[in-house]
């Protein structure tokens, strides 16, 4: 057997592809939804893109044509460029990078740009972690999706520990704890005291915190995102046992650059791990480009301003427009996607993964929307879908609205005028199969920007596991 004579990750399942969440990605593939030539094909909503900010960029790229080497501004440059980089990386990069890094936390850190790594996206950062802090068949405990209601979907002390005892029952050597912070997929934040238990608890057990912010910029309403950064420096922590995962991938929109980031407070990781970066350096051309327009401060200042807006204007535009059928979503305030709670329609009384699964083909194979289940995400109760709601535009996200609202009337046979108003006016269900506002009539039903809408959908309550 040729496989006999590859590693043993080589003959492993361990990408996952087999998933749900990959399934739903293969559904889209072959029949991918364009508003004009494929109306009714099936829209992606399993991809985390942040696709509402790129005419920003683009005139940014249009005024300022020496960033690229592709222009006759920018050609001069060419030579420099192609020939040979070394994994340290360009010091205007590090620099421009440390100092977004900063503004994205409000300005309330510094970042050390000698302490700047490069990674093939926040992908290869969480590679060069685990490379630097742990070896073959040790563990690190992560959080599945959520916390409940009680304790304000916190990560709790108890949970951790539980997590932990677990590990050590199975002989499993625990080299430490990863969070994500802003979360994916629930689009939470963390606040500082859950950040500082969680800290108390590494350093109690003398284990790592990773910590992944590559949603930093896209928390678009209170409460503020709060960095592990902000905590390290008041509180100082043991540092040397903090490290910081982020990526350009999230808050600027540039999955295809790879630009990612291992920010370390421990010496011998930043040693190591810019060594072993190069497996997976950021092209020169890529630094070049991205410290020109990273060092622009006024762009820097808008982009994050009007991506914010964006991002909470689309979200409200979403969640409401689910909310007139009766369908909610976990209170959040970033990410690039909603929690769908879809446990209503999840007939059996005792809801499971595969009622879940089987609920989600048919949103696949019918509604036509490619959403993950929340089970890809290891979620403990079944019936929650991740959502994503930044890669199209309004219209595509409209036709997706009108699709979930057709099916949930069709499985629940709602026919009742089901009647909501907003100040002073009323949006009013006439009829199963004809509800479509436009984008602009939602907006002049919820009014002006604010995140909690009296008609947000309330908060659920989903279990807890922590695994
Ligand atoms: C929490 C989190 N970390 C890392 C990644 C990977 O990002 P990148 O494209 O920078 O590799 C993603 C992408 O969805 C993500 O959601």
């Amino acid at each position: 057997m040729v496989g006999a004579l590859l590693s043993k990750i080589a003959q492993g399942n361990g990408h996952g592809e087999e998933s749900a969440y990959f399934d739903g990605w293969k559904a889209y593939e072959n029949d991918p939804f364009n508003p004009t030539s494929n109306p009714h094909g099936v829209i992606q909503m399993g991809l985390a893109e942040n696709q509402l900010c790129f005419d920003l960029v683009r005139e940014w790229i249009l005024k300022n044509p020496a960033a690229s080497i592709c222009t006759v501004e920018g050609v001069k440059d060419f030579q420099d460029t192609a020939i040979f980089q070394d994994y340290h990386g360009l010091p205007e990069f590090r620099n421009a990078v440390a100092r977004f890094m900063e503004k994205v936390r409000g300005n309330r850190v510094k970042f050390d740009p000698n302490r700047i790594v490069m990674s093939g996206g926040a992908t290869g950062a969480h590679e060069l972690m685990a490379f630097c802090l742990a070896d073959p068949d040790d563990a690190f405990l992560v959080p599945t999706p959520y916390y409940p209601g009680s304790n304000d979907f916190k990560i709790t002390r108890s949970a951790l520990e539980e997590a932990y005892n677990h590990a050590q029952e199975a002989k499993i050597k625990v080299k430490g704890l990863l969070i994500t912070n802003p979360s994916n997929p629930l689009g939470t934040v963390l606040d500082k005291e859950t950040l500082t238990s969680i800290l108390a608890f590494t350093h109690e057990k003398n284990i790592h915190l990773v910590c992944d912010e590559i949603y930093g910029a896209t928390v678009f309403g209170p409460p503020d995102f709060t960095s592990i950064s902000e905590i390290v420096t008041h509180e100082n922590h043991k540092p040397e046992l903090i490290h910081l995962v982020y990526s350009l991938s999230k808050d600027l929109g540039f999955p295809g650059f790879r630009v990612g980031i291992v920010y370390s407070y421990n010496d011998d990781v930043v040693n190591c791990a810019r060594k072993m970066s190069s497996f997976g350096l950021v092209s020169t051309q890529t630094q070049k480009l991205i410290a020109s327009m990273l060092s622009d401060k006024v762009f820097v200042e808008m982009f994050l301003e009007e991506s914010r807006k964006r991002l909470a204007r689309r979200h409200k535009l979403f969640t409401w427009g689910l909310s007139i059928v009766g369908i909610h979503c976990l209170r959040s305030n970033g990410g690039l996607f909603v929690w769908m709670d879809l446990r209503h329609l999840i007939k059996d009384l005792n809801p499971t993964v595969e009622a879940e699964l089987a609920l989600w083909k048919v949103i696949i194979n019918e509604v036509k929307i490619n959403v993950s289940p929340g089970s890809s995400f290891h979620c403990s109760e079944p019936g929650w879908f991740r959502v994503c709601i930044a890669n199209m535009s309004d219209d595509t996200m409209e036709v997706a609205l009108t699709r979930i609202r057709n099916f949930v009337v069709q499985k629940t046979g709602m026919v009742k005028p089901h009647v909501l108003t907003s100040g002073k006016r009323k949006c009013t269900w006439q009829n199963k199969l004809q509800l479509r506002l436009s984008s602009k009539r939602l907006e002049d039903i919820m009014g002006v920007s604010q995140i909690g809408s009296p008609h947000s959908p309330l908060p659920q309550s989903p279990l807890v596991r922590a695994t």
